[in-house]
């Protein structure tokens, strides 16, 4: 637990019902195209696996955007200044945001993610080396409108997305999200966000097919989280990993392909599934730097500056709010 010091910590519990989850995920079996939410990936044991894929050889996000991290996050906290509020959405593995507030050495911290052990687990740890930092972890589908602590409302905001998780929406849906933390983040906001570039094929299909199969691992262990939370009986035994580039929308593509004919139960339904019938669990949309910053803007963002590392494989963006967009 927190120690000693008089620091804020206050976790907010948002997650959504159950009904709302068995609702969400027999529409999308029941569509002609079937599919299933990638925020299920993110249970512990999901989160766990995304650890290990940040890792990988192949991966070279993450290590990518950790040195641009190391590169310029001084001249980044230099723009943003003294005690602001950093708001992270999506907060899996502490490793990026220790960098951040060691850097930025913000007021407060909220981090917001759907899976709530996982999150408090790490802001406990933070706790315990920020000691002076307020703490407000928010157990939440950051997808939806977000509900500040009152006690952060003087702080000047910054928003913080890394990994390239904005390209895990479509576009439209990424400039609505995009839309939403302008909002939240208010007038002064700024958002600091990375964003991985479109690239040679190679490169980017062995980043989601790994050598190892921990992607693989990953992507079916979303079968696995539906059947602790739902209580559905899939077989992630009888599922693929399919991983590939969508040229025409600038995508990765991961499909989990049924290997026979079954029948899954969830909630009391049964829903067929054919041999070679895939359900589409994930896009990774890869963006060109002109390419986002336009999106960046449809969602009233002006960039203040942006890196790509020499390969030009990973860009990291520190975005204004455009003064006409409050
Ligand atoms: N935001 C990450 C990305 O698009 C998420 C991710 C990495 C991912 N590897 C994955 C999602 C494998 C599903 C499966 O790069």
């Amino acid at each position: 637990m927190k120690p000693n010091t008089s620091a804020q910590f206050l976790y907010t519990d948002s997650q959504p019902a159950e009904q709302d989850i068995l609702a969400e995920v027999l529409a999308g079996l029941r569509a002609s195209q079937l599919s299933i939410s990638p925020k299920y990936f993110y249970d512990e044991r999901g989160s766990q696996l995304f650890e290990a894929i940040t890792k990988l050889p192949e991966y070279y996000v993450t290590r990518t955007e950790l040195s641009l991290f190391d590169e310029h996050l001084s001249d980044i906290a230099e723009v943003i200044g003294p005690d602001c509020c950093v708001i992270e959405y999506g907060s899996g593995s502490t490793l990026k945001i220790r960098r951040v507030l060691s850097a930025l050495r913000p007021a407060a911290y909220v981090p917001v993610d759907i899976s709530g052990d996982y999150l408090l687990e790490g802001a406990q740890r933070l706790a315990e080396d920020f000691a002076e930092l307020d703490i407000f972890p928010i157990c939440a589908d950051f997808t939806q409108h977000l509900a500040l602590p009152e006690a952060l409302s003087s702080l000047s905001k910054v928003g913080f997305f890394p990994g390239s998780s904005i390209g895990n929406f479509e576009p439209e849906h990424a400039a609505e999200f995009m839309r939403r933390v302008n909002t939240t983040l208010g007038p002064e906001g700024l958002l600091l966000i990375g964003v991985d570039c479109k690239k040679d094929v190679k490169i980017l299909e062995a980043a989601y097919d790994d050598s190892e199969g921990v992607t693989a691992q990953f992507n079916l262990n979303a079968l696995s989280n539906l059947n602790l939370k739902l209580g559905a009986n899939f077989r992630p035994d009888r599922f693929e990993h399919v991983a590939r580039y969508n040229e025409s929308l600038g995508c990765i593509q991961m499909f989990l392909r049924s290997s026979c004919y079954q029948e899954v139960t969830l909630g009391g339904h049964t829903i067929e599934i054919q041999e070679g019938q895939a359900i589409h669990t994930e896009n990774s949309y890869k963006y060109f730097p002109e390419e986002f910053l336009a999106l960046a803007a449809e969602a009233g963002f002006a960039p203040a500056q942006y890196w790509l590392d020499d390969q030009q494989h990973f860009g990291l963006y520190l975005l204004r709010v455009a003064p006409e967009a409050n």
